[in-house]
């Protein structure tokens, strides 16, 4: 399994994002068990998930629940990198709602800590910023956390350039990871990526395929990645994820999975070689 850095942490080059094995319409446990172990079973050592990603209000950390249960299980689950979010809340009802006040950002990693029967958590992002909240406020308390060994290092999600600025100098230059939406259908988030490369921080790129909704879709852009996909006889989602790794060392991306064989799939990117003029022709799409 190829690698890349998260900080001081190497990482496989992909890692699985929890959000499809925990919100609205996921499976059954087993099934989520399968997909991680399945995941492990690749080299993959990197697993994104949240305090949030659940469904009912009472289930808080669902996905947190089920990937301790699944390192718990697997030989090589000391060797995977967790990275999970504080600052998002789901009340029940199908909506997310935000809570960035520094109260909550703690309460919220003392619980992700239990959860996960961790010591420290690996990476601790805070998840969006909270428009009720100065933002110095919300990163200042991740920082404490850092700081008091709660956690061992920092990330952030959906920020714009100026916001990661301002975090990595509120953090003393000690912010290791962004990350925001980017999919062949949605590519707002190219100034944080090529900031990110500038500053040797990783990017994340979430939903990288399109999303739960339009699983196997890739939006509006499936068109040419279906076609070039055909060429290698790969998915079209393969030669997706192989062109964000191929866009700078830094980008780390995260496809979400339910299955065993959608992980397999996404993580055999990293042997996926396009040629210059195939990317290019992507990047223009
Ligand atoms: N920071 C944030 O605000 C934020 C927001 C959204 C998501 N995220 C993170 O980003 C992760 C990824 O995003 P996402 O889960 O929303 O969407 P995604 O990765 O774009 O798409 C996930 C869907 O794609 C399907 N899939 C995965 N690999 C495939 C393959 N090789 N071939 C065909 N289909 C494939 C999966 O199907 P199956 O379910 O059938 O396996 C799943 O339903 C999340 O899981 C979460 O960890 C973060």
């Amino acid at each position: 399994m190829q690698t890349r850095r998260i900080g001081d942490v190497e990482v496989s080059a992909i890692g699985l994002g929890g959000m499809p094995m925990s919100i609205e319409g996921r499976p059954d446990e087993a099934r989520s068990l399968a997909t991680i172990h399945a995941a492990l079973d690749t080299g993959l050592t990197l697993i994104d998930t949240a305090d949030a990603y659940h469904r009912d209000a009472d289930e808080v950390g669902h996905n947190e629940t089920l990937i301790a249960k699944a390192l718990a299980t697997h030989e090589r689950g000391p060797d995977v990198l967790v990275a999970t979010k504080g600052g998002h809340l789901r009340p029940g009802d199908g909506s997310w709602t935000l809570d960035g006040s520094p109260a909550h950002i703690r309460e919220a990693c003392e619980a992700s800590l239990r959860r996960l029967g961790v010591e420290a958590i690996g990476l601790y992002q805070f998840h969006r910023p909270d428009p009720k909240v100065p933002y110095a406020e919300s990163v200042g308390a991740v920082r404490d956390l850092l700081d008091e060994g709660k956690i061992r290092m920092v990330g952030i999600s959906n920020a714009d350039p100026d916001q990661i600025r301002q975090a990595n100098e509120i953090l003393g230059g000690r912010l290791v990871s962004v990350q925001n939406q980017f999919s062949p259908a949605f590519r707002s988030s190219e100034p944080e990526l090529r900031l990110c490369d500038e500053l040797g921080i990783a990017f994340l790129p979430w939903s990288p395929l399109g999303g739960i909704s339009r699983a196997g879709g890739l939006g509006s852009a499936y068109a040419p990645f279906a076609r070039i996909a055909s060429a290698h006889g790969v998915s079209p989602q393969r030669v997706c994820l192989a062109w964000m790794l191929a866009k700078s060392p830094v980008v780390v991306p995260i496809p979400g999975s339910s299955r065993p064989e959608t992980i397999r799939d996404s993580a055999a990117a990293v042997d996926l070689v396009l040629s210059a003029e195939e990317s290019a022709e992507l990047d223009a799409v």
